[in-house]
């Protein structure tokens, strides 16, 4: 084992979207059900983490140049967590910086990026301490272990999480070559502050009356879904698509406490969507993260008349505008 010395190491890691909803935990940050998700690209967190051998355990974060002590609870969490390979990290100081190039509050899970880019700041931490390099399944657990969804933004275009492991993601292998240019709008018809906390929100599957049907639903939608995108089925896709957007909205509104995340805004766009959709045959789908915020998904081939219908029926319906995304390739270090 080589000795901490003073360094800084740097990654960036996309969000990811869902299309088969992670909603319920059990032991350790494993999920209740199996999740599918497309990774993206242009939605990511840069992030830098210097070490600095210590006598005293110190933690430092700043979000944007801003000292951000409100995000060291969830991180000394992830610390707890992360075993005693990672015990150097009570014995030194750390000072994270992230960047989001993406707004705060837009329903795109900064969570998810921001514990993926942390996860490979971490991995390289790792390797200089241990002299080993770490796979990237264990990169994802390390990313699990922060937040699940993270797990599924290490790499891309689709990644599995609770099919074939609870403990980490893995991408898909056949991916049909029409989904390989999805794309994803972010409809922000919202940025108030997430109204259900993921700690609240998964806490809500524990004694849910309809638990074992969801458990059920999730793993006959994985498999589903799994052909569709193997063999280019793209309406069949949808169908699972906006099924589970919808299961896991029922899911907050049938639990108790009840919760009502969708604005009449978000009903609006679906409305216009499926008509545009029975109207133009253009397979255009919707899916809902814990928010009201709509993710348009589409072919990009049809990029140009979905995004004229944005722009020109569904605006007055946006007033927090559109973030244009699409299918991407998972996280990577950045080297200075
Ligand atoms: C609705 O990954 O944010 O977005 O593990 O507590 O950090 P924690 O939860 P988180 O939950 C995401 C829930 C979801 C669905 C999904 O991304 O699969």
């Amino acid at each position: 084992m080589s000795q901490l010395t003073k360094n800084t190491f740097k990654a960036q890691a996309p969000s990811n979207i869902a299309f088969i909803k992670y909603w319920g935990k059990k032991n350790i940050q494993e999920p209740i059900n199996p999740s599918l998700s497309m990774t993206l690209k242009n939605s990511k967190t840069i992030t830098s983490w210097e070490i600095i051998p210590s006598d005293k355990y110190e933690l430092e974060i700043y979000l944007d140049d801003v000292k951000k002590d409100s995000f060291k609870s969830k991180i000394e969490k992830w610390f707890d967590y992360l075993g005693s390979d990672f015990d150097f990290l009570k014995r030194s100081k750390s000072i994270i910086r992230t960047h989001n190039t993406f707004p705060h509050s837009t329903g795109i899970a900064s969570s998810a990026s921001a514990f993926a880019s942390l996860s490979l700041c971490l991995t390289q931490i790792h390797s200089h301490v241990n002299g080993k390099e770490l796979e990237a399944e264990q990169i994802s657990e390390l990313a699990r272990l922060g937040s699940g969804s993270a797990s599924r933004s290490i790499e891309g275009p689709f990644c599995e999480w609770g099919g074939t492991s609870d403990k980490f993601a893995t991408p898909l292998k056949n991916v049909h070559e029409s989904f390989m240019n999805l794309r994803d709008a972010i409809c922000i018809v919202s940025n108030e502050k997430k109204s259900v906390s993921s700690t609240i929100g998964h806490g809500l599957m524990d004694n849910h009356i309809f638990q074992s049907s969801r458990v059920k639903q999730a793993n006959l939608n994985l498999n589903l879904l799994n052909s569709a995108i193997e063999n280019g089925d793209v309406w069949k896709f949808g169908e699972i698509l906006e099924e589970e957007a919808l299961t896991l909205h029922s899911l907050m509104m049938t639990s108790s406490p009840s919760f009502i995340l969708l604005e009449p805004n978000t009903l609006a766009i679906i409305k216009h969507l499926r008509k545009f959709r029975n109207d133009y045959n253009i397979p255009l789908f919707f899916t809902l993260d814990a928010g009201p915020n709509v993710h348009l998904i589409y072919l990009s081939k049809d990029q140009q008349k979905v995004e004229s219908f944005i722009e020109n029926d569904l605006k007055s319906y946006i007033p927090y505008g559109v973030i244009y995304d699409e299918v991407g390739l998972g996280a990577s270090i950045l080297y200075e």
